[in-house]
């Protein structure tokens, strides 16, 4: 079983879309923790009613100290895979240090397009149908220091209808990102996508 840990900032449905997954044992893999720097999201009470371990992590809560604690954290529940599911922050060093190789993230957009700074939820959809494109999609890829840089693992391809708003582009692709996080991460567990896991598993 692939051990997760997951880091939210709002509604946590892409992190409750993989913790189905796994119940459903469609993905051989065990939901260990959920960090969020906001006490009020969705994750954090989605994560009290499934019985996992959850946790408010932030700078207010820790300031400079974040990155350690959450690094903390993710090794207290041995987590060995860390999935970032609309988590709106930058990681410290500790961390990606810690897990680089290892780190997962969600885009609603065909990386490298719309992504970096700034370009985050419904932000992203605007600037696809104000870019005119004719097809938007979900891209899995790993996470480093900078914005939506580190390496694409997996994308699925949406299209854009001419009546689109950003609204509903938005829930076709969150529909694709439910289906393609789950499915990566099933690959991973089945190594059939390689990634550096702990040599214990090896
Ligand atoms: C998702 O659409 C995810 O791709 C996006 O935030 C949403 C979170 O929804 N992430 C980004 O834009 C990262 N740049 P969720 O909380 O319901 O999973």
């Amino acid at each position: 079983m692939l051990k997760l840990g997951f880091l939210a900032s709002h509604t946590g449905s892409n992190m409750q879309a993989i913790i189905d997954a796994c119940q459903a044992g469609t993905l051989a893999a065990e939901p260990r923790v959920v960090i969020s720097n906001n006490s009020q999201s969705g994750a954090l009470a989605r994560t009290r009613q499934a019985n996992i371990a959850a946790y408010h992590l932030s700078e207010r809560t820790h300031g400079t100290a974040l990155g350690a604690a959450i690094l903390a954290a993710m090794q207290r529940h041995e987590v060995e895979v860390i999935c970032l599911a609309g988590y709106m922050k930058k990681l410290g060093t500790e961390v990606l240090t810690a897990y680089e190789g290892r780190i997962l993230n969600i885009h609603p957009a065909l990386l490298p397009k719309f992504g970096g700074q700034g370009m985050y939820g419904m932000r992203v959809h605007e600037a696809v149908l104000a870019a005119g494109e004719r097809e938007s999609g979900a891209t899995v890829h790993l996470v480093d220091e900078e914005y939506d840089q580190g390496r694409v693992l997996v994308q699925e391809k949406v299209p854009v209808k001419a009546e689109d708003t950003p609204e509903t582009l938005q829930k076709r692709v969150l529909a694709a990102e439910h289906r393609l996080y789950a499915a990566t991460l099933a690959r991973i567990a089945a190594g059939e996508i390689p990634i550096p896991l702990p040599r214990s598993r090896a």
